[in-house]
C-alpha cells in the first residue's frame, strides 16, 4: 500500500498538565484528546484545564460536551472555541452528531468523531466531512471484539477512497495497540501518560547500560 503524507502523530489522551509538559518538552505530543471523564479525574474545572493545555500545546485539543442536538453542539462548539483556537470539537457518533460535523467543517471548525465502533459508522463520519474520527480498540477488546481489525477496515476504506478524515486510535490500553496502529497505518494514537511511559522500556536497555558503564571504569585511567 503506497502511503502519501504525513508520519504517524502522538496524541496524549488525558488532562494531566505536568504528563503533558513532559511529553511536549520532548516534542512527542502532537496533539491532546480529552473527553469528561478524563476532565473528572484531573480533578479540574473544564474550561480552565482546557485552557492550559492549549498554554502548552499548539496542535489540535479535542474538547468534548454532553449535548444531544444539533442546535445544542454548535452552540457548545462555540464556547469551546472561544477557550482556545486549536480546539477541536469532539461529536458522538449520532443522526445529530453528524449534522453538526457537517455544519462545523463547513464554516471550518475541525471535528473529531467519537465513539465510533465499527468501520460503518467511520464511513458515516468520512462521508460528513469529519477531520478526525476515533475508533476506540479497548472497549471494543472489553466486548469480545478484535478493536485493531476495525482500524484495519477503517483504514483500507480511507485508503480506497482518499478520504481526508484522519484515523485517531483511541481507548489505547496497551504498546501493542500503538504498534499496530503504526503497523496499519493509521495517521494518530492517542496514548494514555502510562503507555507512553511504557514504550521507552526494555530490561535489556537498561542492562545494557549498567554493563557498559561497569565497563567503561575498567578502561578508564585513574587520577
Ligand atoms: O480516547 C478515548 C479514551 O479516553 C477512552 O478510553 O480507556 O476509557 O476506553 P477508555
Amino acid at each position: 500500500m503506497e502511503k502519501i503524507g504525513e508520519n504517524m502523530k502522538f496524541f496524549i489522551d488525558s488532562a494531566d498538565v505536568d504528563a503533558i509538559r513532559k511529553y511536549a518538552e520532548i516534542g512527542l505530543v502532537d496533539g491532546v484528546t480529552t473527553n469528561p471523564t478524563i476532565i473528572m479525574k484531573s480533578g479540574r474545572e473544564h474550561k480552565e484545564v482546557i485552557r492550559e493545555i492549549a498554554s502548552i500545546i499548539s496542535g489540535p485539543i479535542s474538547v468534548e460536551g454532553i449535548s444531544d442536538t444539533c442546535e445544542e453542539i454548535l452552540a457548545e462548539a462555540e464556547e469551546f472555541r472561544k477557550w482556545a483556537q486549536n480546539v477541536v470539537i469532539k461529536v458522538p457518533m449520532t443522526r445529530e452528531g453528524l449534522k453538526a460535523v457537517k455544519i462545523l467543517e463547513e464554516k471550518g471548525v475541525s471535528t473529531n468523531v467519537t465513539l465510533v465502533f465499527s468501520a460503518s459508522q467511520a464511513l458515516l463520519a468520512a462521508k460528513a466531512g469529519a477531520s478526525y474520527v476515533s475508533p476506540f480498540v479497548g472497549r471494543l477488546d472489553d466486548i469480545g471484539v478484535k478493536g485493531m481489525d476495525v482500524v484495519g477496515e477503517i483504514m483500507d476504506i480511507y485508503m480506497n477512497h482518499w478520504y481526508k478524515t484522519k484515523v485517531i486510535v483511541a481507548s489505547v490500553r496497551s504498546l501493542s495497540h500503538v504498534i499496530d496502529s503504526a503497523k496499519l497505518g493509521a495517521h494518530i494514537a492517542t496514548i494514555p501518560p502510562k503507555i507512553l511511559d511504557e514504550m521507552w522500556e526494555h530490561d535489556l536497555t537498561k542492562k545494557g547500560i549498567a554493563q557498559f558503564r561497569e565497563d567503561y571504569k575498567k578502561t578508564s585511567r585513574k587520577g
